[in-house]
């Protein structure tokens, strides 16, 4: 038993039915919050390797937080480790990223708190170029990625969408702005008769009902790590076809931001929230974070299928 690791892999699986008269079906797999760093082991990547491997994806859809700090990207083992993950992973199927807060800003956990502003270190940016080119992934920044009747938008979630009242947190407020503003531009443009699927880091339950955003049929996240809830408790809650957070940092109890699973909305649209690999303490103060002590690393698949 750890209170660091994941104890076990879970595979959590759910179908879309797509009007369409295809006979085939497309497997997609949702990967986030690896946090490659030092609080993740080799038993996640180990996790990932061998569930991506049983589900045979189409398509790998990683959900952001790849890296625990953009600090790593300047330390030779987290940043060839990086490298080797992202270069199976696209070995492996056609994969698409968004950035998530930790791949970008400086983590909360190396000489931060939550209470100052997000701080991105020069060459970010151009040291994940580097890294997307060399390993064939394909990052979407308020970007479009097709494969055959898939079309995949990845909204780029900038530092204005995690800077709120001078502190780290997700604003909605300009999230919103900023979906408005693609909008008006014609980025957010969905083709009727094609499976168009939203995806960013950070959940934005509110946002997704936004008229700019009506014509997706599926809308997935990652971030949440679950909240911090124990494996058993999990179970429980799925049977009821969610699972989510008993309680998450400056969330409260319950946030609805931190339900994982899969929830079908009033337009039939599908709304993925994944839990990812990360490791527990990325999830909740002290002594919280032992609530989650045995939570499985988690990978999602989606087989989206003619009916
Ligand atoms: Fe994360
Ligand atoms: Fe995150």
């Amino acid at each position: 038993m750890s209170f660091k690791d994941p104890s076990s892999l879970k595979i959590k699986e759910y179908t879309i039915p797509f009007l369409d008269d295809r006979s085939d079906e497309m497997v997609v797999a949702l990967v986030g919050d690896l946090h490659i760093g030092p609080i993740t082991s080799e038993k996640q990547i180990g996790f990932l390797k061998t569930g991506l491997k049983k589900i045979k994806p189409d398509v790998i859809l990683l959900q952001g937080d790849l890296i625990d700090s953009p600090e790593f990207l300047d330390e030779p083992k987290y940043f060839r480790k990086t490298k080797q993950v992202l270069k199976f992973l696209s070995e492996l199927a056609p994969t698409v990223t968004v950035f998530g807060n930790h791949d970008l800003f400086i983590s909360t956990r190396k000489n931060r708190t939550r209470s100052e502003k997000p701080i991105i270190p020069e060459g970010t940016f151009e040291k994940w170029e580097a890294i997307f080119k060399e390993t064939g992934v394909k990052l979407l920044k308020d970007e479009w990625f097709t494969l055959g009747d898939l079309r995949v938008f990845g909204f780029f979630q900038d530092k204005v969408c995690f800077e709120k009242d001078g502190k780290t947190g997700e604003n909605y407020q300009e999230m919103r702005k900023k979906l408005k503003k693609l909008a008006e531009t014609g980025k957010l443009e969905t083709k009727p008769g094609k499976f168009n699927w939203f995806f960013s880091h950070a959940p934005i339950h509110e946002l997704v009902k936004m008229k700019e955003l009506r014509g997706f049929e599926a809308f997935s996240f990652g971030h949440t790590h679950g909240g911090c809830v124990p494996r058993g408790v999990d179970a429980i809650v799925d049977k009821f076809g969610l699972h989510g957070g008993l309680i998450a940092p400056t969330k409260g109890f319950f946030p609805r931001e931190q339900i994982r699973g899969m929830e079908i909305l009033p337009n039939r649209a599908r709304l993925i929230v994944t839990s990812g690999l990360s490791g527990v303490t990325a999830t909740a103060l002290k002594p919280l974070q032992y609530l989650n002590f045995l939570k499985s690393a988690e990978i999602t698949k989606i087989t989206i299928k003619g009916i």
